[in-house]
Parts: structure tokens; sequence; C-alpha cells
């Protein structure tokens, strides 16, 4: 699909600029030539970079999880030794 007519550029090229690391519209313009006459594929474009719509480029901020220590191992096959794991959980 084309996403500037006046420049023939299609999809696949703003994909493949945003993902060797175009980051803006001027990125854009400056590499494939979008939004450089009429400039009505301006928005469009814009949708494939970083945050928008169409983009392909994942914008994770943060994964972090915090992970606690499991205070007790509650073992089912001997009754008895979760009482003393209790324990020494609550002891500390
Ligand atoms: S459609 Fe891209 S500049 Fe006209």
């Amino acid at each position: 699909m084309y996403i500037c007519i006046c420049n023939a550029v299609t999809e696949r090229q703003v994909r493949a600029c945003v993902d060797a690391g175009a980051t803006s519209l001027g990125d854009l313009q400056f590499e494939l030539g979008v939004a450089s006459c009429c400039g009505r594929c301006g928005p469009t474009a814009c949708e494939y970079l970083p945050g928008g719509r169409a983009s392909s480029v994942c914008d994770v901020r943060s994964i972090a999880v915090p992970v606690s220590q499991p205070t007790a191992v509650i073992d089912a096959e001997q009754p008895a030794a979760n009482t003393a794991s209790l324990a020494r959980a609550a002891v500390g």
C-alpha cells in the first residue's frame, strides 16, 4: 500500500525506515521524502513511528516486577516439616 502518492513511498518502506531507527516525521522526510510535496501523507506516516497506532516498534518502558522470596516452603508430603518451616519464617 502506498503511504505517499506524490513520492511513491510504500508502507513497507516506511516500516523498514522506522525499524532502521527513524523516530520522527523529519527522519521519514529525510530518508524517504514522505510529506515533502503536498503533505497529506504526513499524519499517516506518523502512525508508523514508535508509539503510533500502526507502529511495529514495541514501546515498553518498564517490565520490572518486584519478586519477593518465599517466606515458607510448604511440603505436601511431610506435613510435620511444615511446622518447622513456618516457625523459621515467623522468626525471620
Ligand atoms: S502524498 Fe506524500 S507528499 Fe503528497
